[in-house]
């Protein structure tokens, strides 16, 4: 089976649905290819934020109505150290703007929906993906379904098949450029059935490790704390969980979490990955093929979507004018935004997780930097613009 496309987009995460979605509203048509089943991808529990610019943007090309409809608009966050919470305003702080607790797998539900309803062709349950040719002006991918074997041709591919696909592996490696950071915790994440305990998300601070209470629905409620990530699930009973919770969540206020059935549980690595090399000929990465970030700031979709604008854009150009600048820009100005999101996300993980075998004055300047952004309102816009999210480049 052979066919042709402009675009071939390998993975039908937030990234290539985005970019498909994108594409097809400036008359580019795609064909998404994607190891999983659509229920899987559909299923599959991950973080739950959405940039201010994010939220623009699916709003205005068509796909934010549920998210309007369902997700929940925050105005601040809390931190909460030393036995006491402190809100950051972030909608006073950047001059009225917010973010929105809304799934990562409900904004894949919408964008499937809006993909298909756009005609486009997205290949599920797919196997032995490989990239052909991509330095040339015919690239092609082939992969298995059903045990045939299957071809596309296009102009373009996208790589949009997260830290482990085939795509970024197909830049040689003598050439990659990659930098990678791993933490040495991981976060044990939770979904319980239990009312909100918090307005706002809590990013805590403690001498046993972090915790993040955020939410999903007002009777279920995500919650995170920091773990050895070589741990195991089945050694945490939910008493145990709870327990650990309470510990790390002691105050002088009189608050505590609401607790309720946990019935979901995993492990999540930390790491922080960036391959500058997002383009190789006709290949382009976007979204965690190219970048990880550390789940403290959520803004793993948030960068995958600022990657799929600056593409959409080069892509357009190229068909509109002939125009080969943006495509040969794309990994510079791409990157621009990455390397502050992962910065950031650093700098929140670092401000907020205790490790093991750290110094003293690395625990102190850590309570310094939490008490300045606490009460320097300068530090505190700081982090609320980050939070909230950077402008993207605009699609005209
Ligand atoms: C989540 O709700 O899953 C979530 C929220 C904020 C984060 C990370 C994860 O920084």
């Amino acid at each position: 089976m052979m066919e042709r496309t402009q675009v071939c987009i390998v993975g039908a995460g937030p990234a290539g649905l985005l970019l498909s979605h994108l594409l097809h509203r400036q008359g580019i048509a795609s064909i998404i290819v994607e190891a999983q089943t659509r229920e899987a991808i559909e299923g599959t529990i991950k973080a739950g934020v959405l940039e201010h610019p994010t939220v623009e943007l699916l709003k205005q090309v068509g796909v934010g109505e549920r998210m309007t409809r369902e997700g929940f608009e925050h105005h601040g966050i809390e931190l909460a150290f030393g036995g006491k919470r402190h809100r950051i305003d972030l909608h006073e702080l950047t001059g009225g703007k917010s973010i929105m607790v809304y799934p990562q797998h409900e904004v894949i539900k919408d964008l499937v929906a809006a993909v298909l309803a756009n005609g486009t062709t997205i290949e599920f349950g797919v196997s032995d993906v490989s990239l052909h040719d991509i330095d040339t002006t015919r690239p092609s991918i082939r992969y298995a379904k059903g045990g045939e074997p299957h071809e596309i041709q296009c102009d373009f591919i996208a790589g949009c098949d997260g830290f482990h696909g085939p795509s970024r592996q197909a830049i040689p490696a003598a050439i990659r450029q990659e930098h990678l950071k791993v933490y040495p915790c991981g976060w044990f994440g939770i979904l319980c059935e239990a009312p909100p305990s918090s307005d706002e998300l809590i990013y805590a601070q403690s001498d046993r490790g972090f915790v993040l209470v955020s939410t999903r629905t007002p009777k279920i409620q995500r919650m995170y704390f920091q773990c050895d990530p070589t741990d195991n699930v089945n050694n945490w009973s939910e008493d145990r969980i709870w327990a650990e919770f309470r510990a790390r969540m002691a105050n002088d206020e009189g608050w505590a979490l609401k607790e309720g059935r946990i019935f979901q549980k995993g492990i999540i690595a930390m790491r922080s990955f960036i391959c500058e090399t997002m383009q190789h000929g006709r290949l382009f990465l976007a979204g965690d093929s190219a970048h990880i970030v550390p789940p403290t700031g959520a803004k793993g979709l948030n960068l995958a979507a600022g990657d799929v604008v600056v593409l959409t854009r080069a892509i357009r150009d190229f068909y509109r004018n002939g125009s080969q600048a943006g495509l040969d820009g794309y990994s510079a100005t791409a990157l621009k935004r990455i390397w502050r999101g992962e910065h950031f996300s650093w700098f929140m993980t670092t401000m907020l997780h205790d490790f093991e075998g750290e110094d003293t004055i690395t625990r102190r300047f850590r309570r310094a930097q939490l008490d300045y952004v606490v009460s320097s309102r300068a530090a505190a816009t700081s982090l609320a613009e980050n939070y909230v999210g950077l402008p993207f480049e605009c699609l005209d």
